[in-house]
């Protein structure tokens, strides 16, 4: 079945399809929506480019890791999006089906201001940066990635979460007719995410548009996600399509599938091994034979960063 279009989005929230291109108008129908802090000048307005590179260049953030990117095929080819498939090449072979336009987002739970939202309203007022980050798997494996996008927390307060919003769940899109992987029990559908508001809100988490200057492919997780740089990769939900402000921690799919091996918080650590691995070490991936490996670091090399959200907290239990 497709995804059929909420009937509850309010004419104010929509935003004209001829205005696709023309940033001061999605700036405008932004503002009417209620959205927009009114701070942003129309022409650093982020949007969904039609050809793919995006205008303004994103900014170059000062805060980027100086190792050698991966190249975008590897970026590109060796995905887990199981939505598409289970194989590392699966969602590259498969997810041309995504139809990434329209979209909109959901934002439902402990907020102010809740409802459907487009995706271009959803962008309008954000400026646009080019962030390099580690990205660690879970699988012990890690890449280099230039991500273009924005901190999610300068979404989030836009909807004016209450004080009773302690967490943040991601849902994502699960389309039988668009996602050949939907059909396979391998995971609980849709796939879904959480974070304590806390480390929703730090300035390291991004929203995420972009790779290498251009649109995510889809296999990345086209047309938004979320990038958490100090967490395995699987936290980064792919292709959001809800937002829920909850008081409660919140289901995640790879906790739900086994607990004893994935862990709510999930922050990369080299001293605590998954049940079946070391996660001591990652294995480079790019460059052949002379990327080798590298020891893991605590926090993915971010504990400077957020080593703060977890005072008190023994790391060992809370994996
Ligand atoms: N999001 C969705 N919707 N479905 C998924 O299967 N896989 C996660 C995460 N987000 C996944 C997802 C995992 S396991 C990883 S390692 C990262 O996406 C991979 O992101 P990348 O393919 O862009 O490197």
């Amino acid at each position: 079945m497709r995804k059929k279009p909420d009937t509850r989005i309010k004419p104010s929230e929509i935003t004209p399809e001829g205005a696709f291109l023309n940033r001061r108008a999605l700036l405008k129908a932004a503002v009417a929506a209620g959205l927009v802090p009114g701070i942003m000048s129309a022409s650093e307005a982020a949007t969904i480019p039609a050809g793919g590179e995006f205008d303004p260049k994103p900014t170059k953030w000062p805060g980027s890791v100086t190792d050698k990117p991966n190249s975008l095929e590897d970026i590109s080819t060796y995905n887990n999006y199981y939505e598409f498939g289970a194989a590392k090449g699966d969602p590259a072979a498969n997810a041309h089906t995504l139809k990434t336009k329209p979209w909109s987002i959901q934002v439902s739970g402990e907020a102010a201001k809740t409802g459907t939202f487009t995706l271009e309203d959803i962008l309008a007022p954000h400026a646009l940066e080019e962030r390099v980050y580690r990205l660690r798997c879970v699988e012990a494996w890690s890449m280099v990635i230039p991500w273009v996008g924005f901190p999610l927390a300068d979404l989030l307060k836009r909807f004016e979460p209450t004080s009773q919003a302690k967490f943040v769940q991601f849902l994502t899109l699960a389309d039988r007719n668009q996602m050949p992987g939907i059909r396979y029990p391998i995971l609980e559908w849709p796939y879904r995410e959480g974070l304590t508001i806390e480390e929703a809100t730090h300035p390291l988490t991004l929203v995420v548009v972009g790779v290498y200057g251009k649109v995510l492919p889809n296999q990345n997780g086209a047309p938004i996600r979320i990038v958490v740089p100090w967490k395995y990769g699987f936290k980064s939900a792919k292709s959001i399509v809800r937002i829920h402000f909850t008081d409660k921690r919140p289901l995640t799919s790879w906790n739900m599938s086994a607990p004893q091996e994935y862990g709510f918080y999930s922050n990369v650590n080299p001293k605590v091994d998954h049940p079946r691995w070391s996660q001591a070490s990652e294995r480079k991936l790019g460059g052949g034979l002379l990327a080798g490996r590298a020891p893991t670091l605590m926090f993915n090399g971010y504990a400077d960063q957020v080593a703060s959200l977890y005072t008190g907290l023994d790391l060992a239990k809370n994996f």
